[in-house]
């Protein structure tokens, strides 16, 4: 049974920022887009590449609601886990989440 999971205090996740979080041996890319929070897991469907950040640790392009793989340009909306671009054919686990009591939360 899933059960919400507090991340990060609400004030250490802005608007505009994203953050990964590893909650039961699977990484979460948790992103504030103008104080809604939306939850994937990072990594792509295509093959294997972290969403939220490229390999230099700089945040990956956010176009809207989409976010787009580092290495080969897929892109998958973060408020459902659709894909919206190829290469990659299969949507990304998505999670709810929210903000309660100052918390980010995600239902796992
Ligand atoms: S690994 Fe993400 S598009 Fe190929």
């Amino acid at each position: 049974m899933a059960d919400w999971v507090t991340l990060c205090a609400n004030q250490e996740l802005p608007p505009g920022q994203r953050e990964v979080f590893g909650i039961n041996g699977r990484w979460i890319a948790v992103f504030n887009i103008d104080g809604a929070v939306y939850a994937i897991e990072d990594l792509c469907t295509h093959d294997g590449n972290v969403l939220a950040f490229d390999q230099y640790d700089q945040p990956s392009k956010l176009i809207g609601c989409e976010v787009e793989c580092p290495r080969h340009g897929a892109r998958f909306d973060i408020r459902n886990g659709k894909v919206t671009r190829r290469p990659a054919e299969v949507d990304v686990p998505w999670f709810e989440a929210r903000i309660k009591d100052g918390n980010v939360q995600v239902l796992i």
